[in-house]
């Protein structure tokens, strides 16, 4: 079996996909930051799913780095079937909170790296009989959402390039599907210094990191363009699409202020 490849896969919803995938057999590659946790999990999942497991700690948003990860790769001779986009995170509150640098690193690995990974991989599997990436996105991709602004715009760019992506791969080897989950048990509330009313609203709805991967893998076996994760985010996204944006606006805002 030949191998899927997975940036965020340290902990959180791109964890559980390295593990969902490994349960369907694909030998695991995964990509973050944190060595330990990283070891942990390679560790993991290659004794409990009998598969080929192995990982790259490097920061992503550094310059070059996805480069480095498809180098890592080749240098290996690691034949990638499954690229899952997954790293990412949000910033809460006004933009000025942030530095410049801050803003821009978080652009950086929200929209720019799964760009590159995209880009450098496609020669690698148009090689293969078949092959999938899957780009994560958010509930937030389909409106503004004033103090996530920037968050909220860069995963509106993932889910537009995926579907873009998607049609322009149609009738090729390669299947590109967008997940967007909505709140999901994770520590990106934390990076996101998300306050009290957007955790008591997260609360409420959460879903579990591994109830996200199974609906994300089955999602992109069965070729599908974009899925929305769980009822309520599906109701979001349509009732954004319904409403007057401004409105749409005002109410997520008071989420988020
Ligand atoms: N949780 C939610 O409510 C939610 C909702 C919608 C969409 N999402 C999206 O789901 C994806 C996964 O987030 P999550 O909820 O699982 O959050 P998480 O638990 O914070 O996991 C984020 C993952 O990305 C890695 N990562 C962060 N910065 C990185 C960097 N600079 N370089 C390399 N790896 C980096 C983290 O590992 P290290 O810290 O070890 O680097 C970790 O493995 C993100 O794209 C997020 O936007 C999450």
């Amino acid at each position: 079996m030949s191998y899927a490849l997975i940036t965020g896969a340290s902990k959180g919803i791109g964890k559980a996909i390295a593990e969902e995938l490994a349960s369907r057999g694909y030998d695991i590659l995964l990509v973050a930051r944190s060595q330990e946790l990283l070891a942990q999990t390679a560790s993991a999942i290659s004794t409990k799913h009998q598969v080929k497991t192995d990982f790259l700690a490097t920061d992503l948003s550094a310059e070059n780095a996805a480069l480095q990860v498809f180098n890592w790769c080749t240098e290996r001779k690691y034949s990638i079937t499954v690229l899952v986009n997954n790293a990412g995170y949000g910033l809460s509150g006004p933009m000025e909170k942030y530095s410049v640098e801050e803003n821009r690193n978080m652009m950086q690995l929200n929209m720019i790296v799964p760009t590159m990974l995209c880009q450098l991989f496609l020669p690698m599997l148009k090689l293969q009989t078949k092959a999938y990436i899957m780009n994560i996105a958010s509930s937030a991709a389909y409106q503004a959402v004033p103090y996530l602004s920037i968050y909220s715009a860069s995963k509106s760019f993932v889910l537009n390039f995926s579907r873009g992506l998607h049609q322009e791969l149609k009738n090729t080897n390669i299947s590109v599907t967008c997940i967007s989950p909505g709140a999901t048990d994770t520590d990106f509330v934390v990076r996101a210094q998300i306050g009290e009313k957007g955790l008591k609203t997260a609360s409420n709805v959460n879903m579990s990191p591994s109830e996200v991967a199974k609906i994300a893998v089955n999602g992109m076996l069965a070729g599908k363009t974009e899925v929305i994760t769980g009822l309520v985010n599906k109701l979001g996204a349509f009732a954004a699409w319904l409403l007057p944006k401004g409105m749409v606006e005002s109410s997520v805002m008071k989420i988020y202020k």
